[in-house]
């Protein structure tokens, strides 16, 4: 049995695997840690590209991971940046965490541990509405 996670711990995890990012552009560092329903926690950080357009965010590097390793249910997002405001997600990445966990809650936190929570689909509704006729729920 996995140890339950907490949100301390998650935080920690997300803070941790920010220090990895690679931002030499942008110089703006960003930790996930993604919560599977497991209770297993995969880690992404921001990989940035000289070609701009080719960078993949923290979060969608964590979903990745995931992904890899088998899993695809998840409960919640931990992010962590140095911004005054709590960070959330972009919109790509908003669309990549829905195709696998529509209802999941997204906690964004600054260095100060300031924090910003959401559902998903609070900050992306009807996310797969009508593609490839797909229904809608809400
Ligand atoms: N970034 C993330 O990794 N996640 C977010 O939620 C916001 C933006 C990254 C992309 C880029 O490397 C840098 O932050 C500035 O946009």
């Amino acid at each position: 049995m996995l140890k339950p996670n907490t949100l301390a711990s998650l935080e920690k995890a997300a803070r941790q695997v920010r220090k990895r990012a690679y931002a030499p552009y942008s110089s703006f560092q960003v930790g996930a840690a993604l919560e599977a329903e497991s209770g297993k926690v995969f880690t992404g950080c921001n990989v940035e590209n000289i070609s701009f357009g080719l960078t993949s965010c923290a979060e969608r590097n964590a979903v990745f991971a995931a992904i890899a390793a088998g899993v695809a249910t998840f409960r919640r997002i931990v992010i962590v940046a140095n911004s005054k405001e709590p960070v959330t997600p972009c919109g790509a990445c908003r669309q990549v965490l829905a195709e696998f966990s529509d209802d999941m809650e997204v906690i964004s936190v600054n260095l100060e541990g300031e924090k910003y929570r959401a559902k998903l689909s609070e900050l992306l509704p009807r996310s797969k509405a009508g593609i490839l006729g797909n229904p809608c729920s809400t």
